[in-house]
């Protein structure tokens, strides 16, 4: 939530900055701005709405400077208005701020300076930090660093926070209590962000902040402090991601690129994960098969999508291991007293790796004394500095908000995952383990040809792009690939959907079923095959028209549909990877006829780093 982006070196500012901001508009569009340091002092400009908006503004009168602080905004405190927009200044206007989270105390902090006789210019909780700031420097005669290190300890709640102050204007100062900030540097430039797209123009060497740290960036270098003060190394970690990647590369959308990228991001995420004998190889998971024998219980946690991964490995995993498995929304999971001990495994999923409930669910467990096993995106993030043991879904970076190829190799890493537990355990026979593998070694050709759908779902997305609800059913595994389709219809088409196990139907939302509604059902498991063409018999009796998802070849299923999508045929369990392709291009397309912008839906951001 939120883009940051700071740049100090020799060039220009402005347009680092603004590129860096336009890298990371997906982490929110509601307003953005900028602040430029030169000898004349500091110069902010804002804009409500997206980065364009902004752009448009500054053109013709650039501001100048060869450092400066951006920011796209997700608003929380404080409607998306330019008043509103970071940066935020003291009243002196020789301090200025950017901000990620939520300042849980800024009402008491903004009372208080306020009666000492600072003005507020915003609604933001953020503004109370340059005041703060302001009232340090002054009482102290501090350097920017040093104010920021006290301030940092009257914060509560989740920050990253940039600033920059006129009198030191070649230093930019991080502070980090959660949200992510990521430094880079060059031989002669420093740069800080919160995500990592905006540093790959520049660098792939990224020096993730650990929580509870200030840094402090010049040109070239970078200095970082504990919040007790204590000076503090920090470690380099090598992106593999690459500039490119990063781009849309002639796709329309980053949403439609990243649907595309699915068969290598499925290549990738299996690379070197299978030994020639025929065995799973997770070389970053190192417990002792004995270790993993001792497991009594695996519980999932995760948010928006990855709990539907999350779900469907639910499956697979009790399936291959026999191990019960819990699954829990990570905003639900501390808080209902869930029973852990040290033989429970927890998986925690984030594509972000720095989801605030899944980062919390995971502190949580780990405090039970459960060991946690992270599956993410994101090297450096949180997630993979917190967890036991990480597993690197390598989808490549994802910058449409709505999650696609991410989803998909999630899915593959869980059930990596779960075959890995079920030979550790034994729980499998060879045989099955054999083909099992070998099934999933041909997903990413079988999504090649998944993807050639991409004309069918689109004449079916034209034919209901103006439908008002859309029911997904399934059942088994399809329950998490209705569930997810739904999802992503709703995110950025802003179409009532909903996913339903298909057997629920009669006790609810059955009722929702009129002449000409459109129902998305998912009919390529076998076990409850006859059970789901029943399902289907009864919606379509009450009038629904019907968009299938079916193997290929379905006669049965051709026969009662009225938009059939047919995807390559594979084992039950690993299915949603296949039948998950054509409802993410039917969300797609059904976006575009309604003439919205897929890859930034509204009210959204793609990492959420407040609970
Ligand atoms: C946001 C994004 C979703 C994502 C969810 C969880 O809501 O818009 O696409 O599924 O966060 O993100 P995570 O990084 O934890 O997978």
């Amino acid at each position: 939530m939120c883009g940051i982006v700071g740049y100090t070196g020799r060039e220009e500012a402005l347009p680092i900055l603004l590129d860096g901001m336009r890298r990371l508009e997906y982490r929110g569009y509601d307003s953005a701005g900028v602040a430029l340091l030169s000898g004349e002092g500091i110069e902010v400009s804002r804009k409500a709405g997206p980065l364009d908006a902004l752009v448009q503004e500054l053109e013709g009168h650039p501001p100048s400077g060869t450092a400066g602080i951006g920011h796209t905004r997700w608003a929380t405190h404080g409607a998306p208005t330019d008043s509103n927009a970071h940066p935020h200044s003291d009243c002196s206007g020789r301090i200025a701020v950017v901000h990620n989270g939520i300042i849980e105390n800024h009402e008491h902090l903004r009372r208080q300076l306020e009666r000492q006789g600072h003005r507020f210019n915003s609604e933001t909780d953020t503004e109370v930090v340059a005041h703060l700031l302001e009232a340090k420097v002054a009482e102290r005669s501090c350097t920017l660093r040093e104010a920021a290190l006290a301030v940092a300890s009257e914060l509560e709640g989740a920050f990253a926070l940039v600033c920059v102050s006129s009198a030191e204007p070649d230093v930019i100062v991080a502070v980090r209590q959660d949200p992510p900030i990521i430094i880079g540097l060059t031989a002669d430039a420093g740069f800080v962000a919160s995500g990592i797209p905006a540093l790959l123009p520049y660098t792939r060497e990224v020096m993730p902040l650990d929580n509870r740290q200030v840094a402090e960036i010049r040109p070239g270098s970078a200095r970082v402090f504990s919040f007790s003060g204590d000076k503090v190394s920090v470690d380099k970690v090598t992106v593999e991601w690459d500039e490119a990647a990063a781009e849309r590369g002639g796709f329309e959308d980053f949403m439609l690129k990243e649907i595309f990228e699915q068969p290598d991001a499925a290549r990738d995420t299996m690379r070197s994960r299978f030994d020639e004998s025929g065995g799973v190889v997770l070389d970053e998971v190192h417990w002792s098969d004995e270790t993993l024998r001792r497991i009594t219980k695996v519980v999932v946690v995760a948010c928006g999508t990855s709990f539907h991964s999350g779900m469907a490995a639910k499956h697979a995993i009790e399936h291959w291991t026999r191990l019960p498995v819990e699954l829990d929304l990570a905003s639900e999971f501390r808080y209902r007293d869930p029973v852990l001990d040290d033989r429970s495994l927890v998986v925690a999923i984030a594509q972000s790796g720095e989801t605030a409930d899944t980062l919390a669910a995971l502190r949580f467990a780990k405090k039970m004394g459960a060991s946690v096993v992270a599956v993410t995106n994101v090297v450096g993030s949180s997630i993979t500095r917190e967890a036991d043991a990480v597993l690197f879904t390598h989808a490549g970076p994802e910058i449409g908000v709505a999650a696609t190829k991410t989803f998909t190799c999630q899915l593959i890493a869980l059930n990596l995952l779960a075959l890995y537990l079920a030979q550790a355990r034994a729980s499998m026979p060879a045989d099955k383990l054999a083909e099992t593998i070998e099934a999933m070694q041909a997903l990413p050709d079988q999504i090649e040809e998944t993807l050639l759908l991409q004309d069918d779902v689109h004449r079916a997305a034209k034919r209901y792009a103006m439908a008002t609800d859309i029911l997904f059913i399934g059942r088994g595994v399809g329950v998490a690939v209705a569930l997810e389709g739904a999802l992503k219809l709703k995110e950025i088409s802003y179409l009532h959907a909903e996913g339903y196990a298909a057997g629920e139907l009669k006790h609810g939302a059955i009722a929702l079923i009129e002449q000409g509604v459109p129902v998305v059902g998912i009919v390529t498991g076998q076990a409850l095959y006859e059970k789901m063409l029943a399902n289907i018999a009864e919606v379509r009796a009450r009038g629904a028209e019907t968009i299938l998802v079916a193997r290929r070849g379905d006669e049965r299923v051709r026969a009662i549909a009225n938009e059939l999508f047919e995807v390559p045929t594979t084992k039950p369990l690993l299915s949603p990877v296949l039948d998950s392709i054509p409802l993410q291009m039917f969300a797609y397309f059904v976006a575009k006829e309604r003439g919205l912008s897929p890859d930034k839906p509204r009210n959204l951001a793609k990492s959420v780093t407040v609970e």
